[in-house]
């Protein structure tokens, strides 16, 4: 244990890109990769308002450079200017709902801007090691459980889809060109980072919304899908570690539990202390998927085994730290009043 500390601890002072460092996720990894010693480089599209709220606390530390994964030759020259030892492909339209309204789009950068990524890393970066943010969306509509990394796929949506296409790219560049390529096919995780859309922070936002007097409902879908819900800092972690192996592999993160959305939604109602949480809830047809996945759970014992790693934050935990942090946001006036449905 101590060797394998000193072994990662050796080889710091490295340079990273990642794409979608805005994000939860690229957010939290950069904050890591600069507590190591690294150079970060963060790959930005350009928005009409920009969206860099993530990075306030370590804007002055890192270098962005405009590209997008849409555009091969912004991905090439990104890759160039930060030559970087190691790149973390985290960009994606990450939310399986809309998905289904902008298949097209959702295939173009999730599915094919995996590819470019690749290009560009090939053409310019070919001894740098990529770590892919693969999902556990991939295995869809599931036959086992929990699932690993040998569970056989079979996507529900549009980016479940995506995703796969960008796993078997990756996992083709590493076979046909010898880059460094590794899968993390990671389950959901979340944080006081998610994207407000995403049923968790729907429910955590919500529910702070009724706690201080701005709301009374929230309009859910299915409240019997099933998540294997994580805390977000511990698997950009797991991301790395990735990145320090000998040999390229693909592995799955997860905590090994599953809760229902409505399992959440009791628990969050109950942090904020308000009681008959189903009154507060309505569920509405239009939060409903064309295909479902109806329950994810993964095994992580690979990672575990191989990396080290291990999820430390448990369920309850998890939507203590989401509600608290939005209710103090709305009181602190640091978090948007927003609608909830
Ligand atoms: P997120 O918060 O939605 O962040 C997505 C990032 O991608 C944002 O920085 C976004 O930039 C960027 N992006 C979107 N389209 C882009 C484009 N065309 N070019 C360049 N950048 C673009 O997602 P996350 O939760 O951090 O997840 C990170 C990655 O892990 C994603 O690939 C996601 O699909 C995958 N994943 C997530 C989970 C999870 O539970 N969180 C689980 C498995 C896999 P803007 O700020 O400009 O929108
Ligand atoms: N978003 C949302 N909104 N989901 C709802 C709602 C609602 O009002 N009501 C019920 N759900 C259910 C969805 O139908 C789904 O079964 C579950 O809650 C989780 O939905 P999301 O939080 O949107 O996440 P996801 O599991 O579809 O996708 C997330 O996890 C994937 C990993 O499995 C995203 O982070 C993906 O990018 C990631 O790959």
């Amino acid at each position: 244990m101590v060797k394998a500390r000193a072994r990662f601890q050796a080889r710091v002072a490295k340079s990273a890109l990642i794409s979608g460092i805005t994000g939860q996720d690229g957010s939290y990894l950069a904050e890591l990769l600069l507590s190591k010693g690294y150079t970060v480089f963060g790959l930005v599209r350009r928005l009409s308002v920009p969206n860099l709220g993530n990075l306030r606390p370590i804007a002055e530390r890192v270098t962005l450079i405009d590209g997008d994964l849409m555009d091969q030759s912004s991905l090439n020259a990104a890759v160039q200017k930060a030559a970087p030892d190691e790149v973390y492909n985290l960009a994606a339209q990450s939310f399986v709902g809309t998905s289904f309204v902008q298949p097209v789009l959702t295939g173009e950068i999730t599915g094919l801007g995996v590819l470019r990524i690749l290009e560009a890393v090939r053409a310019h970066a070919p001894h740098a090691r990529v770590y892919q943010a693969s999902s556990s969306e991939m295995f869809g509509h599931v036959d086992r459980e929990p699932q690993d990394e040998m569970t056989p796929f079979h996507p529900r949506s549009p980016y479940g889809v995506a995703k796969v296409y960008g796993y078997w790219a990756c996992i083709n560049y590493r076979e046909a060109h010898g880059l460094f390529v590794a899968n993390g096919i990671l389950f959901n995780h979340e944080s006081e980072r998610r994207g407000f859309e995403f049923v968790t922070r729907k429910i955590s936002h919500g529910v702070a919304m009724i706690h201080v007097g701005r709301a009374k409902t929230i309009s859910l879908g299915n409240l019997e899908a099933k998540r294997d819900w994580g805390y977000a800092p511990e698997y950009v972690d797991m991301m790395w570690r990735m990145l320090q192996q000998d040999i390229p592999g693909d592995f799955v993160g997860a905590t090994g539990e599953a809760h229902s959305v409505e399992e959440f939604a009791a628990a969050a109602f109950e942090v904020a202390g308000i009681e008959d949480w189903k009154k507060h809830v309505v569920v509405d047809e239009k939060n409903f998927r064309p295909a479902e996945v109806y329950n994810l759970r993964g095994n992580p014992a690979k990672a575990k085994r191989a990396l080290g790693w291990e999820p430390r934050t448990k369920f309850h935990d998890l939507v203590r730290i989401m509600v608290e942090a939005d209710i103090a946001g709305l009181q602190a006036g640091t978090i948007p009043v927003r609608p909830v449905s």
